[in-house]
């Protein structure tokens, strides 16, 4: 197949919906003459319709210029049928695996040997999908996230049949539409979808284990820098998506118990509670999550005080307490007060300790809500040092350390097995979901060696496949 660039690209988007409408003002906007198609008869001319409006009031906003946006819209031509004359099409259409491949035999009759066709497929192996092509290789994932022109992330996936220079064209293209594409292997769930899932799974466990609310769990996690707890995202998205993608992961894995979705959320999925649009999820709508209470905490003395450890934290430590003593080449980081100790969680339980023991969260901030298990001496101790303490079960890895520990796992398996790189999971997992950092990258502050004796803690204390260490850790 001979591929010239994209760049100048009649695009055709088929599926006016809500990706779509999107897909098609980005190609616009980057001065593609653009045909937009959809089964549904007027739909082409509202989501245009909807689209001017739009780019009207930004216009009112002084964001675009009028002229622009009059240039855009110009490009955009509804269309009453697919058409030959076109170098690239860009699938959005209803998610089924047999209407998608209908739309592509139907396409390959019309269309120039040249063209690409692209399917923004959020869950559909574009291996699957490209079967029965005349021209396999001609097929890419080209999966953007919602709302699109606000959204940088593109997944670039190639099938098994895909041409490298097909996705690498497509890849180009996303970069000149001011988009940052990542490529990723056709494996469930792609990169997002896939790494995220801990981010939600980790959270049911604890729910599951009656180990902390909701409303405290989404608290600590905010405090990670996440812009949203698991449970008010979850029900953002609504429980009802959320499992279904849960379900999908989990069976096109052959059922590994890796991915296993959470008794908890089939409950409120059986229940109606989806989240915000039923009205009730975790939490009751339109109120949200309840505040947690501010607890008067009194100040705590002691004789004699050690921060234990080296790095930023035990640094951080330090000036928080500055009459302590230091012990650098203590095997813990933490605060050890008179016969009491305060250890960052490795994985081990506050128990495990013995009498006099507490363990804490992974503080990921300099402050905010952070997790702990242990006595009411630990609460304060840990408001000396600038945090707002959370009492939780004593569980191995506390809330946010176990949840990154199971995203740095999730993401060095997907390396491994050569979904995406280690970058191409960074820029995925920030600029798809809003991540504060990239799972390398606190893979990087954190250390192999401690998020894996923390995975296999987690692994001693559950037994099962989830917490299994991922070779590329080892
Ligand atoms: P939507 O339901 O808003 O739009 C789909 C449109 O496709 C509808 O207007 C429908 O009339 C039209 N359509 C259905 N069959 C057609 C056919 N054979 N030919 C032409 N038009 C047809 O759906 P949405 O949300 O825009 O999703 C579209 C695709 O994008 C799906 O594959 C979905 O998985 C994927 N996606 C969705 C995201 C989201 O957040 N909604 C995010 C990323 C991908």
């Amino acid at each position: 197949m001979s591929l010239k660039t994209l760049s100048e690209a009649r695009v055709l988007v088929v599926g006016a919906g809500l990706m779509g409408a999107g897909i098609a003002q980005v190609a616009a906007q980057a001065g593609h003459v653009v045909r937009l198609y959809d089964t549904r008869a007027g739909a082409a001319e509202a989501a245009k319709a909807k689209l001017a409006q739009t780019l009207e009031g930004l216009v009112a906003k002084g964001k675009l210029t009028l002229e622009a946006v009059q240039a855009t819209l110009a490009r955009i031509t509804p269309a009453d049928a697919p058409s030959g004359d076109i170098d690239l099409v860009v699938e959005a259409i209803v998610e089924n695996l047999e209407v998608k491949r209908a739309l592509f035999a139907e396409l390959e009759a019309l269309l120039p040997p040249e063209a690409v066709i692209a399917t923004n497929t959020s869950s559909i192996s574009v291996t699957a999908l490209a079967r029965g092509m005349k021209a396999p290789e001609r097929l890419v994932g080209m999966h953007f996230f919602n709302p699109v022109p606000l959204m940088k992330l593109v997944e670039v996936v190639s099938g098994l049949g895909t041409a490298p220079e097909v996705a690498q064209a497509v890849f180009d293209l996303a970069a000149r539409w001011g988009k940052t594409p990542v490529h990723a292997r056709s494996t469930p769930g792609f990169i997002v979808n896939r790494i995220a899932r801990p981010y939600y799974a980790e959270t049911l466990m604890l729910l599951q284990d009656r180990a902390a609310t909701p409303e405290l769990i989404d608290a600590c996690l905010r405090a990670a820098g996440f812009r949203m707890g698991p449970c008010e995202l979850m029900d953002l998205i609504g429980h009802d998506t959320n499992f279904a993608v849960t379900n999908s992961v989990f069976a096109a894995n052959f059922f590994d118990r890796r991915f296993t979705p959470s008794l908890v959320q089939q409950e409120l999925v059986d229940a109606g509670f989806l989240g915000r649009k039923s009205g009730r999820g975790f939490y009751r709508y339109p109120d949200g999550a309840p505040a947690l209470p501010i607890m008067a905490i009194a100040s705590p003395r002691a004789a004699r005080l050690v921060v234990h450890g080296r790095g930023a934290l035990a640094e951080r430590f330090a000036a928080s307490v500055p009459e302590a003593v230091r012990e650098l080449d203590s095997d813990w980081v933490g605060l050890a007060t008179d016969g009491r100790q305060l250890r960052l969680t490795d994985g081990r339980r506050a128990a495990d300790f013995g009498p006099g023991a507490a363990v804490f969260d992974l503080p990921l901030a300099p402050g905010g809500d952070i997790a702990y298990a242990g006595d009411a001496a630990t609460a304060a101790w840990l408001t000396r040092l600038g945090l707002t303490p959370r009492a939780v079960a004593d569980l191995p890895g506390l809330v946010v350390a176990r949840t990154i520990a199971m995203l740095v796992n999730e993401a060095a398996d997907a390396v491994q097995q050569g979904v995406c790189n280690e970058a191409g999971a960074d820029a995925a997992m920030k600029l798809g979901v809003n991540y504060p950092a990239g799972p390398f990258e606190w893979l990087a502050y954190w250390g192999a060696d401690a998020v894996a004796t923390l995975l296999n803690r987690l692994d001693q204390h559950y037994r099962g496949e989830r917490y299994r260490v991922s070779p590329y850790l080892k």
